[in-house]
């Protein structure tokens, strides 16, 4: 007997079938609409795919390294190899010296990243700042590494003098340091160059730098003033989302690090006759080609078009808020626009992300000027909102 799926059972014949689409769609619509509200979270919402929809026909695997053979041919590894080599020209590494792989997302390029520093130094001691995204506390907890949770700056930045005190008084390990660029609540970039300058003063023998670029790892490539956060500033390993900047209906990202360090943790396997690089077994086949279509699709232009429009209408939403009085504020190449923690209708009208006192929203290209401007009202009305999307507050306590 079918197991129970709800209202309508898989395979149930006409009744079921109906069911089953009934569901669906409700489930759809509920979607469509909450996108209509989404201002908090940094996924691009426009996106066509709809070229690539013939391969979602095939088991699409692409297991194993995707710079060597398998056995498994209904892969897509010569795209991932091309989107590999687009993303180390914009991480600024010769794209022959550079490895990588298409991953499930921003947890596990930095689990990659993480890892990697960890098979190369073994004793390492491992730094991240207290404004780290959750996922990389879980990591190191993974990995058993020994680590450190540095004090954060009042704008989201690492405490380089907490790091530095930190580091001396372990300088005689290895040191992994895990930099944000563009962290998840204040968009703050680490300074890499001064971390490095930490590193040379304190004379730890070895170190390794993950960058963590889930978004912003696409938007300082096209601004005119960048800062540092590629392998020319000394990085070793870096992580971008996917589905962030470019927008995918599946999350994935990218990992890219040094090919001298990958062959350190290289094992082949006889049975998919692949090399086991990579930190999942099966992967999408998918998510490289999406990837590989949004690059071709906008092309280096189009790309750069939509980052200077995303932080237009950030800097427009910081000029609207402090004309209403609402302090607001950003980061230099950000389009993560930070402000006091509104009423909790706000929050159920629309979906933006609270820490603390704050909250922010990220200009992603689907929140236009007009949803700020709707946004800003509610903030600034007398409480309750006239209309509100959602059901339960989801207004953390
Ligand atoms: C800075 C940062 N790093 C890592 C992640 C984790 O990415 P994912 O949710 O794709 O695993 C996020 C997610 O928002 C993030 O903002």
């Amino acid at each position: 007997m079918a197991g129970n799926l709800g209202a309508g059972n898989l395979g149930d014949g006409e009744t079921g079938g109906a069911d089953t689409r009934a569901r669906l769609d409700r489930l759809l619509s509920q979607i469509r609409s909450a996108g209509e509200h989404q201002v908090g979270y940094p996924t691009n919402q426009r996106f066509d795919y709809s070229p690539l929809y013939p391969f979602l026909e095939y088991s699409l695997n692409n297991v194993g390294d995707p710079f060597h053979e398998s056995n498994y041919w209904e892969n897509t590894h010569e795209i991932e190899r091309d989107v590999i080599a687009h993303f180390a020209r914009l991480t600024r590494i010769d794209p022959d010296e550079a490895w990588g792989y298409v991953t499930s997302g921003g947890t596990e390029g930095n689990m990659y990243g993480l890892y990697l520093g960890r098979e190369l130094f073994p004793n390492a001691m491992f730094y991240f700042s207290e404004d780290t995204h959750y996922s990389v506390l879980k990591n190191v907890r993974v990995l058993n590494a020994r680590y450190i949770m540095i004090k954060r700056q009042e704008n989201g930045e690492i405490d380089y003098r907490d790091l530095r005190e930190m580091i001396n008084v372990h300088r005689d390990l290895p040191a992994v340091i895990m930099a944000n660029i563009g962290t998840t609540m204040r968009g703050a970039v680490d300074d890499i160059d001064h971390i490095q300058r930490i590193l040379q003063d304190s004379a730890v023998t070895s170190s390794y730098i993950h960058a963590d670029a889930a978004l912003s790892g696409m938007i300082l490539p096209f601004v005119a003033e960048p800062q540092s956060y590629g392998f020319d500033a000394g990085i070793d390993s870096i992580s971008v989302s996917g589905h962030k900047l470019l927008g995918a209906p599946l999350p994935c990202g990218v990992v890219l690090t040094r090919r001298s360090y990958v062959e350190r943790v290289s094992r082949a396997v006889e049975y998919v006759g692949v090399h086991d690089t990579t930190l999942s077994g099966s992967r999408s086949g998918f998510a490289p080609l999406m990837l590989w279509y949004a690059l071709a699709r906008y092309g280096e232009d189009g790309i750069r078009g939509l980052v200077e429009g995303m932080l237009e209408t950030a800097e427009y939403a910081v000029q609207q808020f402090n004309a209403r009085g609402i302090e607001a504020w950003r980061h230099r190449n950000s389009v993560t626009v930070v402000f006091p923690k509104p009423a909790p209708e706000v929050f159920r009208k629309w979906q933006i992300a609270p820490e603390g006192r704050e909250a922010h929203i990220i200009t992603m290209p689907h929140v236009t000027r007009s949803m700020i401007d709707q946004l800003i009202d509610d903030c600034a009305a007398p409480q309750p909102l006239e209309s509100s999307a959602g059901g339960e507050t989801p207004w953390p306590n």
